[in-house]
């Protein structure tokens, strides 16, 4: 059976999948997205995410095309109808179709809706998660308003592609002052040199990472402290162990950074263990 998609209110075949031309989305970057994982077939972290998703529509005045209610629905029959058990969820809304103009349509459009979802082999995202990723550095060069999900990625884009190119699978953006701000798809974290939790605080310019905000709960659980305070790539290759958190990374240990070790070289043991239970807490919650 093939992929399904959902174009504005028909779930059709993948490859017919269609937008207009003047999309806003496609024309001007003028569109959110979210994206969640999935755990037998069910939304992980499905509140925080509805929530991020109304914020960012919000923060952008593109109106939430049906209630959340109605949304979760349409989101649910699509991963039924691709038949999905553990994957990945991707939902953008556009402005809406219209002739090009910088300026928003008036009156306005009814914003454009597009749903994918694809599969992943759970036993190859373990694997990769047990040999841990590598991570390179770049200039952060993005706009102002990285706390709204937006599809303009196109800095996120240069950066994945600069890690692949290196070797490796996540960029780590870093600002003037020469401290990591995030991932170009993923938060950073470290355990620093005195074996202190570490991310950046989301006052700075990043995405609130929703798999980050879960696992804060996680850690405090646990018992642990976290430091929300920002690290230099330096301070990342002497800490013990990094790791990035995301819906596609869930918690994936990072063993290098540049090309330098991060502790031993190999996942830290706190990663591994928190990557454990997000998972077992995000499956558990699923919806
Ligand atoms: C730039 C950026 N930061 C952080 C994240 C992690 O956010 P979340 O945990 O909500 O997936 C993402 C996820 O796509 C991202 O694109």
């Amino acid at each position: 059976m093939g992929r399904i998609a959902y174009v504005n209110g028909r779930f059709v075949p993948h490859g017919q999948a269609v937008v207009h031309i003047e999309d806003r989305g496609y024309q001007l970057a003028d569109a959110v997205y979210e994206v969640w994982s999935l755990f037998d077939g069910r939304l992980a972290d499905a509140d925080g995410h509805f929530a991020r998703l109304e914020r960012s529509l919000a923060e952008l005045a593109i109106a939430m095309p049906m209630s959340r209610r109605a949304l979760t629905l349409v989101l649910r029959e699509a991963v039924r109808r691709n038949r999905v058990s553990d994957g990945i969820l991707y939902l953008q809304i556009s402005r809406g179709v219209a002739p090009r103009d910088h300026a928003f349509p008036n009156p306005g459009v009814r914003p454009s809706v597009v749903i994918t979802v694809k599969s992943l082999a759970r036993a190859a995202v373990e694997a990769k998660a047990a040999k841990g990723v590598s991570v390179v550095t770049t200039s952060e060069n993005r706009w102002g308003r990285c706390d709204i999900k937006t599809v303009g990625l196109l800095p996120n884009v240069l950066a994945k592609q600069k890690a692949k190119e290196a070797g490796a699978s996540e960029a780590w953006f870093v600002d003037d002052l020469g401290f990591v701000t995030e991932g170009a798809s993923s938060n950073a974290w470290i355990v620093d040199s005195d074996g202190r939790l570490r991310t950046r605080d989301t006052n700075a310019n990043i995405l609130r990472g929703i798999t980050r905000h879960t696992l804060l709960r996680v850690i405090a659980e646990q018992g642990l402290e976290v430091d929300e305070r920002p690290f230099t790539p330096a301070e990342a290759t002497a800490a013990k162990e990094a790791f990035i958190t995301g819906a596609g990374a869930l918690v994936l240990p990072v063993i290098a950074v540049d090309g330098r070790k991060v502790g031993d070289g190999a996942p830290g043991p706190l990663a591994t263990k928190l990557r454990r239970l997000y998972i077992e807490r995000a499956r558990a919650g699923a919806v």
